[in-house]
């Protein structure tokens, strides 16, 4: 398997930034190309921003020197000279085709490259490409620094090696791989996210509650404990010492009650405007990046939590401290 020395991006905007400021923070070279000048500046804000917090994140932790990261507007010097490929250009499956067939014609045969795309599937992403069986999907989640999900997906073109040297390389940078058993369009999680996402765009519409009523529904209940266990696991828990079979005879005739949607509302201007509105309301002055900071250390201070406790994210955090322990001290 490839040893990673030099992670490759293709895109170096909210996503390309946070896997640059990740890999650079675990000794891990970085060579980001995008079309636009300007996010040389701007990835580089990103990666001094991220910081801090990741040095928070591992605080106690042996790590590695900071990687060295270099930009360029040529993506085939980046596909030269990558280990491994990370691909976040804007979520248009042409034009990720478009960008996906050079690269791969430099890169050498036992490169990988993955696609941060949240919801197209492999086998989209290989339509009219020559070697399809390096080109998976690793969907990762904003902020990548700090989030240690990826979704790694594969199909049948998909070499198996491919898969596991991308879940190798993710674990080597703190990350929680989620191996998909076969690919579906949104992969798992934003299946997941785009559930509640329509129900949000319907109160919308229907002028059933602000963004901020929305989000308060979820951030003092059950958003608290999502960091903790997942839907199936709590509401097993929410079955009491009855446990499945009591949560099932309680709550089981629900499902067919007609609470939520299937589709989304259509979306309309009105739509747009009330969520604008309202996150500005929420925001309350503070601008983006002192929002981002808030949710940024407090994620930081959630995964330590977690860390004590050994649950979800703060599992993650402690397999690779003691994975850090072996590389730092061989
Ligand atoms: N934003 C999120 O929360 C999020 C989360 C998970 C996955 N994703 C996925 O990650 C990908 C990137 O999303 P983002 O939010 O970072 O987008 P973004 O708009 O912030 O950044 C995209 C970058 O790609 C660059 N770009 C455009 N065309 C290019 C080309 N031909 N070659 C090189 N660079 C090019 C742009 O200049 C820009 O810097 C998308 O597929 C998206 O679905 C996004």
């Amino acid at each position: 398997m490839r040893k990673v020395r030099t992670l490759g991006l293709l895109g170096t905007g909210v996503i390309g930034g946070g896997w640059a400021a990740r890999a650079l923070h675990c000794g891990v070279d970085v060579i980001a190309a995008d079309v636009d000048p300007k996010m040389e500046k701007r990835i580089r804000e990103t990666v001094e921003i991220a910081m801090p917090q990741l040095q928070a994140l591992t605080a106690g932790m042996p790590m590695p020197a900071r990687g060295k990261l270099t930009f360029t507007l040529d993506p085939a010097e980046m596909a030269a000279k990558a280990d491994f490929i990370q691909e976040n250009v804007p979520e248009s499956l042409e034009l990720k085709l478009r960008v996906l067939e050079p690269i791969s014609k430099v890169a050498d045969p036992d490169v990988v490259i993955s696609s941060s795309t949240s919801g197209f599937m492999p086998s989209e992403l290989h339509t009219g490409l020559s070697n399809p069986e390096r080109i998976i999907v690793g969907h990762p989640f904003n902020p990548v620094y700090l989030c240690p999900l990826v979704e790694v997906v594969g199909n049948s073109q998909t070499s198996p090696d491919a898969k596991e040297a991308a879940a190798e390389f993710y674990r080597s940078i703190g990350m929680h791989v989620l191996m998909l058993r076969r690919e579906v369009s949104g992969h798992l999680t934003d299946r997941l996210q785009e559930a509640m996402w329509r129900e949000i765009l319907h109160a919308l519409n229907d002028d059933i509650a602000t963004t901020g009523e929305l989000d308060e529904s979820i951030v003092y209940g059950p958003g608290l404990r999502w960091a903790i266990m997942g839907m199936s696991q709590l509401y097993m828990l929410s079955g009491g010492e009855g446990g499945a079979e009591h949560f099932w005879k309680q709550f089981g005739p629900s499902v067919d009650w007609p609470w939520s949607h299937n589709t989304a509302p259509t979306l309309t201007q009105e739509i747009m405007d009330r969520f604008t509105k309202g996150t500005a309301d929420q925001a309350a002055g503070r601008s983006v990046r002192e929002q981002e900071m808030a949710r940024d250390e407090c994620l930081v201070a959630i995964q330590r939590v977690l860390a004590k406790y050994n649950m979800g994210a703060g599992k993650t955090l402690n397999e690779f401290e003691a994975r850090m322990r072996v590389v730092t001290a061989g």
